[in-house]
């Protein structure tokens, strides 16, 4: 039995076939100020290092990254240092799909290379988004959208007006109302200046679809903790914060694993005298689980509507085609058919998918 998201993901690949996105499919958009920590919660939920990183504005096309899970291989890979990863996890771009990357170095390189491609070489930004799915046993079935990082003033050779192309590109994404906002925060500054929080009370102001994410825990004051805001005593968010803390740039620097990371984020946690309280809001785990969580009850509310749509698709192409004189099969239309039959499996199946999905979460 398929799960939702893997036939969300499936309903996604037909779509780029076809060459449009005629349904709105939810997916989860990362947004805040640059430097907040947008890239490193990224790859903690992804379990690896891929993500070129950076002082200043390093991400200046939007990234759609769709995380598949595969089982796991036979052959184990034991150096957890490797930036290479074993032969049945690896990564494919969509603009270049020949290629499988096994070694997530290369992916970071190509990332730059086709940022740099449409975007050039300068600190402009692009709207067109670079594809990446990630298929690997170690992730959540996901889709994740990094966007730039808001800023407020041009630095170096950027244009003028670079605080509102980016504003402007972040709202294309999160104005859409099925769009789950992950809204980061860093916690060493206070949450009343939270750029990510302003920006998706824009779009969300009652809160339906922002989960607030709170990064640098470890970098509070002494004296201080983020307890309040993650129970929800000072920011009222429907969905809640969860707390995360990820690697810094010194543990970036020299190395540290994304796994080991991973590990230290949750000793922090554990040993920590008040977060050990609250703990279904803390790590980089709990983020990942409360986000599928969202995806799944997101969709499900948007089943009936997607149905139609694609119904409706269906019969206007066949009713195109055949203003042409053409009744014979094309590749538009099976991949329509196609669409048409997840769907319909899928809605029949629905209670047993969402327990499914349910049950693969780690607990
Ligand atoms: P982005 O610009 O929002 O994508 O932010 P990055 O993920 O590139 O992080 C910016 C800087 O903050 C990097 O040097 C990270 O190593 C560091 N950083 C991110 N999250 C944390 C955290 O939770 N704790 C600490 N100590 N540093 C962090
Ligand atoms: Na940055
Ligand atoms: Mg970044």
């Amino acid at each position: 039995m398929e799960s939702l998201i893997e036939t969300v993901n499936k309903l996604q690949d037909i779509f780029t076939t076809i060459g449009q996105d005629p349904i709105d499919l939810p997916q989860i958009v990362v947004v805040g100020s640059q430097s907040s920590g947008k890239s490193s919660v990224l790859e903690n939920l992804v379990g690896f290092d891929f993500l070129p990183r950076g002082n200043g504005i390093v991400t200046r096309r939007p990234l759609v990254l769709q995380l598949i899970n595969v089982p796991p291989s036979q052959d184990q890979d034991t150096d957890s240092n490797s930036s290479s990863v074993s032969p049945t996890e690896y990564a494919q771009f969509l603009h270049y799909p020949s290629k499988k990357f096994t070694d997530m170095n290369e992916v970071k390189n190509e990332i730059q290379a086709e940022t740099e491609r449409l975007a050039g070489k300068n600190k402009g930004i692009v709207r067109v988004p670079i594809n990446l799915k990630i298929f690997s046993s170690k992730v959540l079935n996901l889709t994740l959208i990094d966007l730039p990082g808001l800023t407020k003033i041009p630095v170096g050779d950027q244009p003028t007006d670079i605080d509102i192309q980016i504003k402007q590109l972040v709202m294309e994404y999160i104005s859409k109302p099925n769009s789950i906002i992950l809204a980061v925060s860093p916690a060493n500054v206070d949450l009343a200046n939270s750029e990510s929080l302003k920006v998706a009370r824009e779009v969300d102001p009652e809160h339906k679809r922002t989960l607030g994410v709170l990064t640098k825990l470890d970098l509070m004051d002494k004296g201080t903790s983020a307890v309040d805001i993650l129970t929800g005593r000072v920011y009222p968010l429907r969905l809640g914060f969860t707390g995360v803390v990820c690697r810094s740039q010194e543990e970036t620097d020299s190395n540290k694993s994304i796994a080991e990371a991973l590990v230290s984020e949750k000793q922090f946690f554990e040993n920590h005298p008040l977060y050990r309280s609250i703990k279904q809001h803390c790590g980089s785990q709990n983020l990942a689980i409360v986000t599928k969580s969202l995806l799944a009850s997101h969709i499900k509310e948007k089943l009936p509507e997607i149905k139609s749509k694609i119904d409706s698709l269906i019969s206007s192409t066949e009713y195109e085609l055949e203003s042409f004189g053409i009744i014979s099969e094309t590749p538009q239309k099976n991949n329509l058919a196609r669409l048409l039959k997840l769907i319909t499996q899928f809605s029949t199946n629905f209670t047993n998918s969402v327990e499914g999905t349910w049950a693969e979460l780690p607990t």
